[in-house]
């Protein structure tokens, strides 16, 4: 079995009793990801966990598909939504790698607390950007441990070894940032709630076609200002 779910898997039961951290925050993540759904909207959430935001998102949206590496997490996850009568969530043991999405199909991608979590964090964003339409979303929530707690970086291997901590990236809130941008997103939206808190952003992949096209257009012109002369004849 995989490390990182059978950290999960060992801790699921536990995590799923442990109160939200700092409710306001949670509330206003949420209320900020909303004003970006819309009835139709077609969601992936990866790294679901016990499956609480996919349920309070969705009645909001047309359909939430949730993956998570434990399936330990899955089984109480499905639970919930069936305690709950939530009939638009789909809940599957899978991992952000593996899942197979069709490219450009979605409206928004949601991974909360679960970046840092990542052997490749900068595969993900890429796999990201390619699984939403244009114009759009990923909403993230990252423990940036390189700007507040840099010493992760040495005792993490260590914790990891004894099956005390899972997976843990050290990384900044300007190093992500970067990662986003240089798979093509805009940040749209840059939160955070405190200092040492996790970083909250909403990138959007931007109207591609179009820009890609008026860039075509334009370089195409610098190499042969006549073009469109001769695109006429
Ligand atoms: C810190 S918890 C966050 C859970 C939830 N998103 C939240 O905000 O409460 C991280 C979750 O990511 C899952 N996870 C870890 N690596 C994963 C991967 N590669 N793909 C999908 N899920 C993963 C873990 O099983 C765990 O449920």
């Amino acid at each position: 079995m995989n490390p990182s779910a059978k950290f999960w898997d060992k801790i699921a039961k536990r995590y799923s009793k442990q109160p939200v951290a700092d409710e306001a925050s949670y509330q206003e993540k949420l209320r900020v990801t909303r004003t970006y759904f819309r009835p139709d909207t077609e969601v992936l959430e990866f790294g679901c966990g016990t499956g609480s935001t996919a349920i309070n998102h969705s009645p909001y949206v047309r359909h939430i598909h949730a993956i998570d590496i434990s399936s330990k997490m899955i089984e109480i996850a499905q639970e919930k939504a069936g305690q709950g009568d939530v009939s638009n969530v789909s809940f599957e043991q899978s991992t952000i790698e593996a899942v197979s999405v069709p490219d450009q199909s979605l409206d928004a991608v949601l991974g909360l607390s679960i970046l840092h979590l990542l052997e490749n964090k900068e595969g993900a964003i890429e796999k990201v950007h390619r699984m939403l339409k244009p114009g759009g979303v990923f909403v993230t929530s990252t423990t940036c441990l390189g700007d507040s707690m840099k010493f992760f970086k040495l005792i993490a291997p260590i914790g990891k070894l004894f099956g005390l901590m899972p997976l843990l990236k050290v990384f900044t809130a300007g190093e992500l940032l970067a990662s986003l941008t240089d798979a093509g997103f805009e940040i749209d939206h840059q939160w955070q709630p405190g200092k040492g808190k996790a970083v909250f952003i909403v990138a959007k992949k931007a109207e591609q076609q179009q820009r890609m096209g008026a860039t075509l257009e334009a370089l195409a012109h610098q190499c042969d200002p006549d073009r469109k002369a001769h695109s006429i004849e």
